[in-house]
């Protein structure tokens, strides 16, 4: 099961958490609270879910709980929330790092980055990878959560002369980023239209949605009438639907806009699950696309059980390549994770399987029908390319490149 696993129509109760993690929860619900009535009782959500997340010591991914699903669960997986293209198959790295080196060659570098970097598995299959390419890169890692850092740092080891961990964003860098499943991990805003339903020829507002308390401190949503910075965004891309609700990723879109002072020549391969913004704000996407993950349990409902569950939100592709346009860099690619993989060379790579091998032939293709398949994770996954003085177009997007959906 992946981040993307639907929530069951008829959703089966969750998991029951043991005694340690509700007391953890517990925690930091009562540092929810504080935050809540010292911002006059109502805290945005985007900081909510920044403090469910990452709030040091206490948030879902500052904490010490497993998260990240190893592949070698097996299909009935208990461990961990969800499971990661990296985790689930190797082969995902390892076509990741063939269309790395292409960038590393058209730009004359060395140097890998990769951001949110989980388990540390991407970067131990992309090292190896373009080890056996004769590419002995150095490979920085800039990871948010203290707790997945020491993780890495275990994993990648036997690496230990070629990777290293930066504690903030570089001055400048060329050469090849990564980013897996990072954009749709930052904290969104959730806003939308809302109309007076006692006078209903007022057209409707634009609202931000937040936390507040009820009469017994239990954590309620509660609408204010959004800034004017951020209403005109709203009026910008979602029609005015009385009701409707979604999310907008205005920390993604700044983040991309600091990589436009930072990355001086090569390319940045994101990859994520999202849409264009006409099908991520389409009518009947009415409630959004916020997704909370509990030990493979997928659910919508943000505030239960805080810091024990993960919150990610689909990504808005067109918002992410307006924000590098204006940047200043190139989009210079964007497609399906299918495409993409298949483009950058998976095909050579699975054809050094021996089919003879059944056991192990079937080990390996099984998890990589799941990268590729257009009802698992191939469609609804897509990569988008960000580049700047790229002399090379890029093969992982030579066929079924879409970015004139953006
Ligand atoms: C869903 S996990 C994905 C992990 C890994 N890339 C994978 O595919 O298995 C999200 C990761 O992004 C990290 N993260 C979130 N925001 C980040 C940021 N602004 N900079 C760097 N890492 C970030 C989280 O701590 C976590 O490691």
């Amino acid at each position: 099961m992946h981040r993307s696993s639907p929530p069951s129509a008829s959703r089966p109760p969750l998991p029951p958490a043991d005694p340690d993690a509700l007391a953890h929860s517990e925690r930091l619900s009562a540092h929810l609270r504080t935050l809540i009535r010292q911002n006059d009782d109502w805290l945005p959500f985007d900081q909510w879910m920044e403090q469910a997340l990452y709030a040091p010591g206490l948030g879902y991914y500052a904490a010490g709980s497993a998260k990240l699903s190893p592949a070698s669960s097996g299909p009935q997986v208990t461990a961990g929330d969800f499971i990661t293209a990296p985790e689930l198959s190797p082969f995902f790295g390892r076509t990741l790092a063939r269309e790395a080196a292409r960038v590393l060659t058209a730009c004359d570098s060395l140097h890998v980055l990769e951001f949110g970097a989980g388990t540390g598995r991407l970067a131990e299959d992309v090292l190896t990878e373009l080890h056996h390419m004769g590419m002995p890169v150095r490979y920085s890692i800039l990871e948010v959560s203290a707790d997945l850092r020491q993780r890495q740092q275990a994993r990648l080891a036997p690496w230990q002369d070629q990777v290293e961990w930066l504690d903030a964003l570089p001055d400048a860098f060329s050469g090849c980023v990564l980013a897996n499943e990072v954009l749709d991990a930052m904290p969104v805003k959730i806003v939308g239209w809302i109309a007076d339903s006692e006078d209903l020829s007022t057209p409707a507002q634009p609202v931000e949605y937040g936390i507040a308390l009820d009469d017994d401190d239990r954590f309620i949503w509660q609408a204010r009438p959004a800034q004017a910075t951020l209403a005109t965004r709203i009026e910008q891309r979602l029609l005015p639907y009385p009701g409707y609700r979604t999310e907008i990723n205005l920390q993604a879109e700044a983040w991309i806009g600091q990589m436009g002072r930072w990355l001086q020549r090569g390319a940045a391969l994101l990859i994520d699950y999202g849409f264009p913004q006409h099908e991520y704000y389409h009518p009947q996407r009415a409630t959004g696309t916020l997704m909370c993950h509990y030990r493979h349990h997928a659910h919508p409902d943000p505030l239960l059980l805080p810091g024990l569950q993960d919150i990610t939100a689909h990504v808005d592709f067109t918002a992410m390549a307006d924000a590098a346009l204006r940047a200043g860099l190139d989009v210079s690619g964007y497609t399906s994770q299918g495409r993409f993989l298949m483009n950058a060379g998976l095909p050579e790579l699975l054809s050094e399987l021996d089919p003879r091998e059944t056991a192990l032939y079937a080990q390996a293709v099984g998890p990589v029908q799941k990268l590729l398949g257009e009802a698992e994770m191939g469609e609804l996954f897509k990569v988008l390319a960000l580049s700047r003085g790229l002399p090379a177009s890029l093969q992982g997007f030579a066929r079924g490149d879409r970015r004139h959906t953006l």
